[in-house]
């Protein structure tokens, strides 16, 4: 046993040591540890306020979850509902989330320490900018209150990376994601996750839609749309365009019912079926994966793209939205820790950088390829790539 292990790490290839740039960095960690130098760089005029900001950073780092935890309670206790048009007395706001008079303001104090609201010295609380989103924006509502999944999830945070812990809530959530499990989602699984999807978009399609121009296609179809959020806000931009969805079989029944008010002429096709096992509809001159890609393993999107290039023609075009990993943006940096998490609870797909991305598509057959940022990386990095 010894000696096959020695002959086997004999045949492993050397490790080549760490180039200068590591080396240099490891040498500006620790200068970073040693107090002595933090304090001479929050004395330097120049690196003052750097210094100051990266204190803080790295505290709110630490302090975060407590911080989520008092959004989530702002939410859930319906205080920022109740502020949502003007200023109420803490009296009434006692009322109206149910909470003693000494708890509603701890709540007030947190929630006015991360911007949710502010109290006058009048007695009355008014909503603070963070808060005046929150509650203007049902989506980012319906995220807040789906973290409560996550956060049972995370509670045990090493058990997710050494796999110990993998009987999570989100892949019960997400019901088709691991391979081969597609095909078992059931109505009331699909509503689950449709529902906080179609919630979600609001904070998406316009991302999208400011940073790629829809009007220029004839009929656009949108794999994997959920029930059909995102192609009502392409219908709301470009009336011109014709579109159609395509889901699995009770997401895309739920598109159908949502579309069924609408005249037979602008009512989108619903198709339902399994992206990697059937053929796609043929004849759209755009085709848009929103938010699809990183559910999956690699190679269960280069099947999928395949799929997706065989329904193609040249000169169409498809449009990869999502968020996307990377490290030259904060928003960048936010979306590779959330989404590369909230991915690996889920049991299933990677949070790729666009690179990556344009490598499988690459693979799957498509040649001409474009990396657009959207104003918000957080949100989503577009891939567009023609046959
Ligand atoms: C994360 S959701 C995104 C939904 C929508 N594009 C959006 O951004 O709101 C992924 C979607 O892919 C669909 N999906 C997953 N596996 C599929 C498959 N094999 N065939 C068709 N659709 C699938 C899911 O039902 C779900 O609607």
């Amino acid at each position: 046993m010894v000696a096959e292990v020695s002959a086997s790490r004999s045949r492993m290839p050397a490790q080549p040591g760490p180039d200068w740039r590591s080396r240099l960095r490891a040498w500006r960690a620790r200068q970073v540890a040693r107090p002595e130098f933090r304090r001479f760089a929050q004395w330097l005029p120049f690196s003052r306020a750097y210094s100051r900001a990266q204190e803080a950073d790295l505290f709110a780092i630490v302090t975060g979850f407590v911080q989520s935890q008092v959004l989530f309670a702002a939410v859930e206790t319906g205080l920022l509902a109740a502020l949502g048009s003007g200023p109420v007395a803490v009296a009434d706001l006692g009322r109206a989330t149910g909470l003693a008079e000494d708890r509603l303001r701890r709540l007030l104090q947190a929630a006015q320490a991360i911007r949710l609201v502010k109290v006058g010295g009048d007695g009355f609380v008014t909503l603070a900018d963070h808060g005046a989103v929150v509650q203007s924006d049902e989506g980012i509502r319906a995220m807040i209150r789906h973290h409560a999944l996550m956060y049972r999830d995370l509670s045990d945070p090493v058990g997710l990376f050494t796999g110990a812990n993998s009987d999570t809530e989100l892949r019960r959530l997400w019901s088709y994601a691991g391979s081969g499990r597609e095909t078992s989602v059931r109505p009331g699984d699909a509503a689950a996750y449709s529902t906080l999807m179609a919630a979600s978009q609001s904070m998406l399609a316009d991302e999208i839609l400011d940073a790629y121009d829809f009007g220029r296609h004839k009929w656009l179809i949108d794999v994997g749309g959920g029930e059909g959020a995102f192609i009502s806000a392409v219908a709301g931009r470009h009336p011109a365009v014709r579109l159609s969805l395509f889901d699995l079989p009770p997401v895309a029944e739920r598109a159908r019912l949502r579309f069924s008010g609408q005249p037979l002429d602008q009512c989108p096709h619903c198709h339902g079926g399994s992206f990697l096992d059937d053929p796609l509809p043929r004849g759209n001159d755009c085709v848009t994966l929103v938010r699809v890609l990183f559910d999956h393993e690699d190679a269960v999107v280069l099947k999928l793209l395949r799929n997706v290039r065989a329904a193609m023609e040249p000169g169409h075009t498809l449009v990869i939205a999502e968020p996307m990993a990377g490290d030259s943006s904060r928003g960048q940096r936010l979306s590779t820790a959330y989404f590369g998490i909230y991915v690996l609870a889920m049991g299933s797909g990677r949070c790729r950088t666009p690179a990556e991305i344009v490598a499988l598509a690459r693979s799957a057959g498509f040649s001409s390829l474009e990396i657009r940022p959207c104003r918000s990386a957080l949100m989503a990095t577009l891939v567009i790539a023609r046959p």
